[in-house]
This record gives structure tokens, sequence and C-alpha cells, in this order.
């Protein structure tokens, strides 16, 4: 196992009712900027919820966070900041909601001229306001890490950027706030989990025994219950489980001491800005891809995968590999996500654009062994039509 640094100090209030503990966990000099999406929050429910436990200490309101937040957005919510005097953001909503706050707290601080420089330049993050998060959609893992995802309108791009300093300071988990989650939302949700596991998990083997097992179980737990919400969508115990999955997908605990490959979110999100498809259905596009593209550099984990997640014992080793490949894009179409760049009208010539794109951006190679270059991209989105 490869030696690793892990600190990771968001509390989380997780369960029924959980909204409530806002009161606590609000510091009890700050100044409140609330931010939240399209108005979500309002039809469900959890607006009232949280001004029944806050109204008195909540300074501003900024909403309209579009999912895939804009950088033009966020600038508007840092003048907000300003105008409330806010020492202290709230995020209320989805992975969206959540990423924008954590670059409105960022930006908020930064004297480094434009702070889309954080984005483009990778330039420090050296100071951001505090903030608390409700989340009320699980997928990005956003709730309990220190990466952000934001777009541009005006130059169709989507980067991202990571600061342990956009850490929430606590994250509210109810699951029953996510009852009126249309099922879309609930499907992108069950993919986006289930691909940042397989990033972390589907490599080489380094001897981390236990990530593997922990990798394994939320596999399994998101396969299980991704049938159990359809057929009950409103059981708390599914909907508790597939938000913890989400969690723990992406808060850092699965990825310690192995390798990871985060092509397939490279590539997804250039399919995003450049084709408007939800963040999840850009993953289901190109995961199939690029377990196909590296199936031998990833032979043994793709063979341990099918045994272990899908229960593949036949002989041959190919026809396994092949398999599992057909059982993970067989999962997310299931599941209710198409997997093909025509099932979204996406053009065959993407892969040569997407391919463009990162060369231009100066991204040499992606990977867990940094072997897959801009023309390999093209080559797996080739492998997706
Ligand atoms: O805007 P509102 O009205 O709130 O509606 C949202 C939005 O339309 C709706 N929604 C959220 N909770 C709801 C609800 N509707 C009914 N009931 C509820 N309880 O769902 C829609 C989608 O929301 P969004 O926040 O965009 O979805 P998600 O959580 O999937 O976030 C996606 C974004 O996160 C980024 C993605 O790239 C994308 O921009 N990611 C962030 C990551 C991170 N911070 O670590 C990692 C991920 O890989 C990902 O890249
Ligand atoms: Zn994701």
């Amino acid at each position: 196992m490869n030696n690793f640094t892990y600190h990771n100090p968001v509390r989380i209030r997780f369960g029924k009712g959980a909204v409530a503990s806002l009161a606590e966990e609000l510091p009890a000099d700050a100044t409140i900027l609330m931010v939240y999406g399209g108005g979500s929050i309002k039809k469900n429910g959890v607006y009232d919820r949280v001004m029944a436990v806050a109204k008195d200490r909540i300074a501003g309101e900024f909403g309209g966070i579009e999912p895939n937040p804009l950088y033009e957005t966020c600038m508007k919510a840092v003048d907000a900041v300003g105008t409330a005097g806010a020492n202290f953001l709230l995020a209320v909503g989805g992975g969206s909601v959540l990423d924008a706050t954590k670059f409105i707290a960022a930006a908020s601080k930064f004297d480094g001229g434009d702070p889309w420089r954080i984005l483009s330049e990778g330039a420090e993050v050296a100071s951001a306001l505090p903030f608390g998060t409700i989340l009320t959609l699980p997928a990005t893992g956003s709730e309990m890490n220190g990466n952000s995802v934001i777009s541009r309108r005006s130059t169709n791009e989507k980067l991202a950027f990571g600061s342990p300093r956009v850490l929430p300071v606590f994250s509210i988990l109810d699951p029953e706030t996510t009852y009126t989650l249309p099922p879309r939302q609930v499907t992108n949700g069950i993919v986006d989990a289930f691909v940042h596991v397989m990033e972390q998990y589907l490599t080489y083997p380094v001897g981390g025994y236990l990530q593997d097992r922990q990798a394994e179980a939320i596999l399994l737990t998101l396969i299980d219950r991704a049938k159990a919400v359809k057929n009950d969508p409103n059981d708390y115990d599914t909907r508790a489980a597939i938000m913890w999955c989400a969690t723990l997908a992406l808060n850092g605990l699965i990825g310690c001491g192995v390798p990871g490959d985060w092509t397939t979110h490279a590539v997804g999100h250039e399919l995003t800005a450049l084709y408007g498809v939800d963040h999840a259905q850009s993953l289901a596009i190109v995961l199939p891809g690029v377990m196909r593209h590296q199936r031998d550099r990833k032979r043994e984990k793709l063979l341990q995968y099918g045994e272990r997640v899908w229960g593949i014992r036949a002989t041959d080793e190919a026809r396994r590999i092949d398999e599992a490949i057909a059982r993970t894009e067989e999962f997310f179409r299931d599941t209710g996500c198409d997997t093909r760049l025509s099932d979204y009208g996406i053009p065959e010539s993407a892969g040569r654009i997407v391919a463009e794109r990162l060369e231009k951006r100066g991204v040499k190679s992606l990977g867990e062994h940094s072997a897959i270059t801009p023309s390999h991209v093209a080559e797996i989105l080739k492998l997706r039509a």
C-alpha cells in the first residue's frame, strides 16, 4: 500500500430531522448568506425547515445557482456576500450549489486578480470564507470533500479546483430531503457515486486489501439499492444507504494509499461543457470505453471486479473481462442512464474535438500510469459512438 496522509475534518449530521441541528452548527458570531439553486428547496419544504431554525441568523439569500454552476453566476453571489456583510455561507441543495458555494467562498477572499485563475491556472486558495452545507442530492461527495467544479459560459469550459480551505465546516444530510428528487437525478446520483468508486479502484493492485473491500462494498450497495429505490422510492433506509454511499465514495477514504484513474471525469467534463449532457450521463458514456481501451493495463483489477462485484467466474480471462464491462454498462442502462454518444445525439467527431481541447489546455496524459494521451481519448470516445 502506498503512503498517505488523511485528514477530513468535516462534521456530518446524518438522519431524519437532521436539518434541525443547523441551530447548533451555525457559529454564534456568523453573519450568513444562504446559497441555493433553482427553487427545489422552496417546493419540497427544505427552505422552510431552514428558516424555522435559522431565520434570525440569515442576513441574505442568493438563489439561482444552476446545475453545472456558472462562474458568471458565482461572481454575482460574491457581490451578494459584500452586500450582506456575510462572514459565513450556507449552501442548501445539490452538488452544484455546494460547488458554487466553495468557489464563492474562495473568490470572496481572493486577492490575486480574477478568481477564474483559481480554475484556469490553479492559483492558490490562500483563504476562503467558512461555510456549512445541507445536501439534498446524494451524488458528488462535495459535502465531505474540498473539490469544486465550475463552468464558464463565455468559453464553454468546465474546470475543477481543490483545496482543504474549501472543506465544509459541517454538512447536514437528511435522506428524507431526497424523496422529491426526479428519477433522473436519483439515477444520476447513483451513477456518479459508482464511477467515483471505480476511478479509485479499477487501476492495478498495490496491496490495498481494505480499500478494495471498501470500494466493493460501496459498489455492491449501490447496485443493490438502485433496484430498491425504483421499486420503493420512499423507503428511508434505501435513501439513507444511497446517501451515505455517495458521501463515502468521494470523501478521500477509499482513495487512501491506492492509485486513481480520473480519466472518465476529465473526459466527461468536456462532454458536459460541449454538449450539455448531465455530469453522470457523461460518465456513463466514458467509463465503459476506458475499461475497454485500458483492459490490459487494468487486467488484474478487472478480473477482481468481475468476480467480486458481479460474480463472474468463467475460465477464460478475456471473456470474464468482456462480461465485467458489459455488466457495468447494463447496470447504468438498467438504472436509467443511457451510455452511448448517439443516445444523446452527440456526433462522432466528439472524440477528436475533446482530444484537441485537452491538448490545448496542456493535458499530456491521464490515468494511473499517465499513459492515456489525448489521442487515446479520441480512441476511447470512438468506442462509445
Ligand atoms: O437547482 P434546484 O432547483 O435545487 O434543482 C436541482 C437541479 O435541477 C435538483 N435537485 C436537487 N435536490 C433536489 C432537487 N430536486 C428535487 N428535490 C431535491 N431534493 O437536481 C438538479 C441537479 O442538481 P445538481 O446539484 O446539479 O446535481 P449534482 O448533485 O449531481 O451535482 C452535479 C455537479 O457537481 C459536479 C458536477 O460536475 C456537476 O457540476 N461534481 C462535483 C464534485 C465534487 N465537488 O467533488 C465531484 C463530481 O464528480 C462532480 O464533478
Ligand atoms: Zn462525478
